[in-house]
């Protein structure tokens, strides 16, 4: 700033005066233009692309004591080995994903804050009988569950998604809110899309915050889950948004 008022004041003598004020003027037209730059580019980043960008530190993972495989156990279709050909079994039938219900194991979801992840002696009741003895997922997952004569200990998963200490998240109202809303839910799958508005069941609520988790052989955050994120739902939905319903 100093050098143009300088740049103005040396140009005084000798420049016309359209020019005295065209300067200025370009120099606050060149600030707007700025500003007009970084609102646009702030709004593709939050608004347009709508996805929580990687190199922020979103879309993390992590290895897994055990690499636990939602697509096994939650997904449907057929399963691949690993160079992706279709698995069958010894009569030649397709060997299917099973398909079962987030709640199944994730049992506190729809009455507590903590969706709960399920205790190794959940995993036995499987993993005692199915599965190849060579894998070394399941030889792990025998240790722990204290099949092979270890003695039991729990398995130490790595949490991926985490509010920090001053935030106050609960599942339930949510999953209340979600299933008793279907056209609110973010992310849906075509059983959502294809419903007529009547209530749906809680597993069809999770995509809004965790995305397609069926379809992920490990975990990871697809949704920002910042402040924004949370605000912007909580006022369109009518739901609290002072700062104490959230913070504590
Ligand atoms: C057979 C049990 C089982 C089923 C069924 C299951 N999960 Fe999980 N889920 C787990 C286990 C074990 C973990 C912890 C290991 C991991 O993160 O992969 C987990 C982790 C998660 C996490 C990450 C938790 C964190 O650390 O932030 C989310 C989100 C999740 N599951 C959602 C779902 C959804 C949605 C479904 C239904 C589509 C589902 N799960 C079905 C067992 C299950
Ligand atoms: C309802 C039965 C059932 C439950 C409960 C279950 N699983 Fe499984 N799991 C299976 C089946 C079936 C497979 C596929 C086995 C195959 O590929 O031949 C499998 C595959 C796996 C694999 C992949 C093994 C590999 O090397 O290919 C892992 C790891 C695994 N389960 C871990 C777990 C954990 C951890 C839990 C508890 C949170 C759990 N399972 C609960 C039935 C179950
Ligand atoms: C409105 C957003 C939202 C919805 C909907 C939602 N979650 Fe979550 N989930 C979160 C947030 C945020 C966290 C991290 C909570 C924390 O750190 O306190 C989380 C954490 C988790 C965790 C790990 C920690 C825990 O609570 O045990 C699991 C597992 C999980 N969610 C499963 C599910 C399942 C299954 C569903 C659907 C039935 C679901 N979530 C629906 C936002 C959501
Ligand atoms: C899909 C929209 C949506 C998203 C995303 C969402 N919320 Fe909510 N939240 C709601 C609705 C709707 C309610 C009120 C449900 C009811 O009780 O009717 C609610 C209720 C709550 C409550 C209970 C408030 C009270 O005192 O009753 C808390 C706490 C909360 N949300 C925190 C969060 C946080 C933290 C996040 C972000 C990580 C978040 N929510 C993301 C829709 C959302
Ligand atoms: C609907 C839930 C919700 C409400 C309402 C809410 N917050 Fe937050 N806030 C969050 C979440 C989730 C985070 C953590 C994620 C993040 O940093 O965005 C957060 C983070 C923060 C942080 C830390 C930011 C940082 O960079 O570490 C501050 C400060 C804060 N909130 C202040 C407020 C104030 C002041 C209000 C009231 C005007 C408020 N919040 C209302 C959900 C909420």
């Amino acid at each position: 700033m100093a050098s143009l008022i300088s740049f103005i004041r040396e140009r005084n003598k000798t420049t016309p005066t359209w020019l005295k004020i065209l300067v200025p003027l370009l120099a606050v037209g060149g600030m707007g233009v700025v500003a007009v730059l970084a609102a646009v580019v702030a709004f593709v980043v939050t608004g347009w692309l709508g996805q929580p960008v990687p190199v922020l530190g979103f879309e993390q993972t992590f290895t897994q004591p055990i690499n636990f495989p939602h697509t096994v156990h939650a997904g449907t279709g057929q399963l691949t080995d690993a160079s992706g050909g279709l698995r069958t079994n010894q009569n030649g039938e397709p060997l299917n994903a099973l398909g079962l219900d987030c709640t199944f194991c994730h049992r506190t979801v729809t009455t507590q804050a903590n969706a709960g992840v399920p205790p190794v002696a959940q995993c036995s009741f499987c993993h005692q009988a199915i599965g190849l003895d060579s894998s070394p997922d399941l030889q792990q997952l025998r240790a722990n569950a204290g099949i092979d004569g270890s003695s039991p200990s729990p398995i130490d998963w790595r949490r991926v998604h985490r509010m920090p200490d001053h935030v106050r998240f609960v599942h339930e109202p949510h999953i209340r809110y979600l299933t008793a809303n279907p056209s609110k839910i973010g992310n849906p799958s075509d059983e959502v899309i294809g419903n007529t508005g009547e209530a749906v069941k809680p597993a069809l609520t999770c995509s809004t915050c965790h995305g397609d988790v069926a379809a992920m052989a490990q975990v990871k955050q697809v949704e920002s889950l910042k402040m924004g994120q949370c605000v912007d739902c909580h006022r369109d939905n009518g739901a609290p948004t002072d700062c104490a319903a959230c913070h504590q």
